[in-house]
């Protein structure tokens, strides 16, 4: 049984809520009878992404930041899941500003785990899999070693942060809180932000429709995972 397929009626947190993927999942959350709650401080996410549930009485969005201890510890208490996605996410933002990658995944991961701890919240925390770095174990598995560059190059400080949130949320389930950790893989579908922040079918679909050519790094036969958001949103 999956925690989807128990969610009707639970009042739902999501973290990051007004972003690509969470915007997905309050879709499917609300779509299952569930209500909803977003806090999202809007540094990434968009209000255009939740346009269609703004009048919804199952729904409500809070701006404000994961960081804010206070109005973390409100809203966690009013709550019965947290789906916890908000991040600094995506290549551009983590090399532009490793400080605030690390402040918001690690110190935000930290304020959203800890009130979840002292109500024994069920969370789903939101890693990713860039944690596997540069193994070439494939197909991945959740149990092989992980293989990261060096802390001198600042990428891999956003695989650290989510790392970190793994071990963090793992440790506190012993002292019982219900915790899932997902692993999500890149995701596409609508709602990319097509700034080029980091995602290569964003970057090919704007220069396919501007009639550039594909941006194609080394000799092209990389290859990589993607899901379709709906699906990414349907296996929180
Ligand atoms: N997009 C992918 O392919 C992918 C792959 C693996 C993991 N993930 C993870 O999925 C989650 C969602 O990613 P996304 O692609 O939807 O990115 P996104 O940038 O669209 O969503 C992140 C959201 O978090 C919000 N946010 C950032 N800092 C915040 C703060 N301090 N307080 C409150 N909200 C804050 C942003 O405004 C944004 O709405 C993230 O945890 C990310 O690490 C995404």
């Amino acid at each position: 049984m999956t925690l989807l397929s128990t969610i009707e009626n639970k009042r739902c947190l999501v973290t990051g809520g007004a972003g690509f993927i969470g915007s997905h999942l309050v879709d499917r959350l609300l779509s299952q009878g569930a209500g909803v709650t977003v806090v999202d401080n809007l540094s990434l996410g968009r209000t255009a992404n939740l346009a269609h549930h703004l009048g919804n009485p199952g729904f409500s969005l809070v701006t404000g930041s994961i960081t804010d201890s206070r109005l973390m510890a409100d809203l966690v208490g009013e709550h019965q899941v947290i789906f916890h996605l908000a991040a600094v996410v995506g290549v551009k933002h983590v090399l532009d500003d490793p400080l605030n990658t690390l402040y918001v995944n690690v110190d935000g991961t930290r304020v959203v785990l800890m009130e979840a701890l002292k109500h024994q919240t069920r969370t789903v925390v939101v890693s990713s899999s860039e944690v596997y770095g540069k193994s070439r174990h494939i197909p991945f598995s959740e149990t092989d070693d992980l293989v990261l560059g060096p802390s001198s190059a600042p990428r891999w400080s956003y695989a650290v942060s989510k790392l970190y949130g793994e071990h963090l949320a793992l440790a506190l389930t012993h002292q019982g809180l219900p915790v899932t950790i997902v692993r999500y893989f890149n995701a596409y579908g609508p709602r990319l932000a097509g700034d080029g922040y980091g995602s290569v079918v964003a970057k090919f679909i704007v220069q396919a429709l501007t009639g550039q050519p594909l941006t194609v790094h080394d000799d092209g036969c990389q290859k990589r995972g993607f899901t379709y958001v709906a699906d990414t949103a349907a296996n929180s």
